[in-house]
Order: C-alpha cells, then sequence, then structure tokens
C-alpha cells in the first residue's frame, strides 16, 4: 500500500504502538530473543520515518513495560544497552529531522546510564518542532494513574486544590500525558489483543488496529495499512451514525 493512499487531511494526531512479537520473530530463526529486539530497532526507525513523511504530530512507542522488568536479566540487561545505543546513534537523525525525544514512565528506576543517555537527547532535541517521539520506559497505565491520584490528594491536602475541581478535563493534566492529544489510534502487533496497561485512560476512545505481522516485520508499507483501515472508520464517540455525519 502506498503513502498515497493515505488521506492527509484526516490524520490522527497521535498514533501509539504496542510493539509486539520481537522474541517470537527471533525464536522462529531459532535466535535468542535479543535478536529480535535489535532488529526490532529497524520497525522503530521505520516507523518513525513514515510518522515524519505522514505529519503525524505524536507517535508514542511501548518500549519497556512495568512488567518487563520480571524478564530474565539477560534480557532485561541487552534490552537496556539497546536503548542506550540507539538513543546514542539516532539523536543525531532525530534533530536532523526535527523530531523531539519525550518519555513517560517510572524514569527513575531506569539504569542511571539509561537515564543519563535519555535526558540528554531528550535536552538536545527538545527545541524540535516537528513529530514527538514518546518512548513509554518501564511504564503502565496503572502506575501513571496511582501517580496522579497521589499528586491530586496532595494538592488536595494542602488546600491548592477544591476536590470539586476534579473531572475528566483536570485529571488527565496529572498524568504523564498532559502534553498531548489521547491517541486516536493504536496498533499492537503480532496477533496479540490486548491492551497490557498502556495508556489506559487515554484510549477511552481510541480506535484499535491489531496487525498479524511481528514487531521487526512492521514496515513502513504495514503502518500505512494501519492508517489507511483507520480511516476508513466511523469516530461516533457515542452518539449514532447520522450524528456525526452531520
Ligand atoms: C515486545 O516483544 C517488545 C519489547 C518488550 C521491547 C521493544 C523494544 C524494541 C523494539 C527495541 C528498542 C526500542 C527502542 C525504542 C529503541 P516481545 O519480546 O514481548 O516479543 P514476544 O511476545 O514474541 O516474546
Amino acid at each position: 500500500m502506498l503513502i498515497s493512499s493515505v488521506d492527509k487531511c484526516r490524520l490522527p494526531q497521535h498514533v501509539a504502538i504496542i510493539m509486539d512479537g520481537n522474541g517470537r520473530w527471533a525464536k522462529k530463526l531459532g535466535n535468542q530473543r535479543l535478536f529480535g529486539h535489535r532488529k526490532g530497532v529497524n520497525s522503530v526507525n521505520a516507523a518513525v520515518e513514515i510518522s515524519t513523511e505522514l505529519g503525524i504530530k505524536h507517535l508514542t512507542l511501548y518500549a519497556f513495560s512495568t512488567e518487563n522488568w520480571s524478564r530474565p536479566k539477560d534480557e532485561v540487561d541487552g534490552l537496556m544497552s539497546l536503548l542506550v545505543s540507539t538513543i546514542q546513534d539516532q539523536t543525531p537523525k532525530l534533530n536532523k529531522n526535527n523530531i523531539r525525544l519525550n518519555a513517560i514512565g517510572d524514569l527513575d528506576s531506569l539504569p542511571a546510564a539509561v537515564n543519563k543517555k535519555l535526558m540528554n537527547a531528550i535536552e538536545k532535541t527538545s527545541q524540535n518542532t516537528g513529530l514527538v517521539l514518546t518512548l513509554a520506559l518501564s511504564y503502565s497505565a496503572r502506575w501513571e494513574i496511582i501517580n496522579a491520584v497521589k499528586e491530586i490528594c496532595k494538592e488536595v491536602q494542602q488546600g491548592k486544590l477544591d476536590v470539586e475541581a476534579i473531572n475528566e478535563q483536570s485529571f488527565p493534566l496529572y498524568l504523564t500525558t498532559r502534553e498531548m492529544p489521547d491517541p486516536e489510534l493504536i496498533i499492537r502487533t503480532s496477533g496479540e489483543q490486548r491492551i497490557s496497561n498502556f495508556l489506559l485512560w487515554q484510549c477511552a476512545y481510541s480506535e484499535f488496529y491489531f496487525s498479524p505481522v511481528l514487531w521487526p516485520d512492521f514496515t513502513k508499507e504495514e503502518f500505512i495499512k494501519a492508517i489507511v483501515d483507520y480511516q476508513g472508520r466511523e469516530r461516533r464517540f457515542g452518539k449514532t451514525s447520522d450524528q456525526v455525519k452531520v
């Protein structure tokens, strides 16, 4: 499917991806799981490039969940080194393409070297005005929601916030995604059809696209397919079809 199949006037502003299937991809070829994660970086680059080419404003990638810490130590260490080397290699390209790097999650729980490299890249790209690339790292939506609730409770206790002022507009200002719109489209690869603790508040009205393709095989063309599929849907937000057509 070609880029010309995409209606540039009806692009989602925010696409979020659950990159899944690296391990299975590697095992299928008789390799270690880490081999799949390394290959997955090519698909990360492809998704970033096509998002920039299309003019999508926000791309959020679920790169490491809170639950991923309980994987075997070798795999966690390998993923952390891969993050450091990828961030290091890609930062000049992010700047060249006007992309701003951002991260959400419990970033303090990352190894110091990863945290430092990440903060450095975020700072170096902070003036860029094109695509905002957000990496969800040591992220889980339940962690995020609990954090927001704690923050709100503190402000109420300190008399800075009135309980009556807590509503659907003010609550998300306490989430890590406060500076971005909710994702209109969430893609999950590898045939799994779950949300896995990702953006639970923010996905209230997201469209879901489940691709059978394993993440290392998720090319620009697969990304375009997801966008075209999304563009063929009617988003009703609880209204009737006739109401949204008006
Ligand atoms: C899920 O596949 C993938 C991950 C847990 C890690 C994703 C990381 C990358 C693509 C590489 C680094 C990323 C960046 C942003 C530089 P899985 O291991 O759960 O696969 P499986 O379900 O087949 O076991």
